[in-house]
């Protein structure tokens, strides 16, 4: 079975994806400069953007990662939040950029930005690749956004379904969706 006979249409195509990565980079190049910066992936989803946008900032830098996952999709409230995998650097008096594959009604996010401020940062921002604002439920430090999305379900460039699709260069939707999306 092709699996990218499920592709329906390309949101955001690879060049489109690098163009906007490299902007968004400069812009956060712009505005640490001479900060104590950490950029903090959440993964899985932002580990193929972070690759990129890391690469775009062009700063001297600490990189770690956290792993969430959140139970109760689409439109649903995430029932439950779990930190599977914690970050190992010291964030205490640091510049913390949570950088997040997607923010929908922003609970994941909000879960790992308050476990993160108990460390003390000495700022914490969130760069997210897709925004969703029409989905958004709690209010959370996003500075940077690639692009607004409406409400779709995006996947490719390491956003997944199922499992799946993370290792497509282009954002895409797909023709059958799980039904609660
Ligand atoms: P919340 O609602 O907590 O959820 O902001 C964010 C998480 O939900 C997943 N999510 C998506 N994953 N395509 C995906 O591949 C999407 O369009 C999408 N919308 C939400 C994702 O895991 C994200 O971290
Ligand atoms: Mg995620």
């Amino acid at each position: 079975m092709d699996y990218k006979k499920n592709i329906d249409k390309v949101l955001y195509d690879r060049d489109i994806l690098a163009a906007r990565v490299v902007e968004v980079g400069r812009q956060i190049r712009a505005d640490y400069a001479g900060k104590d910066l950490v950029a903090v992936t959440v993964l899985k989803g932002a580990f193929v953007f972070a690759a990129d946008l890391i690469r775009a900032i062009d700063l001297p830098m600490a990189v770690d990662f956290a792993e969430i996952i959140s139970y109760g999709e689409g439109a649903e409230i995430a029932e439950e939040v779990v930190l599977t995998k914690d970050v190992a650097v010291n964030v205490k008096g640091r510049d913390v950029l949570v950088v997040e594959d997607i923010i929908d009604t922003g609970l994941t996010t909000s879960f790992l930005v308050d476990h993160l401020r108990i460390r003390e940062p000495r700022s914490i921002h969130i760069c997210a690749l897709l925004y969703k604002p029409a989905m958004q439920r709690v209010e959370v430090p996003l500075r940077y956004v690639c692009f607004e999305v409406g409400d779709v379900f995006a996947v490719g460039y390491g956003l997944d379904y199922a499992g799946q699709y993370r290792n497509l260069p282009d954002i895409v939707t797909l023709k059958e969706i799980p039904p609660e999306e």
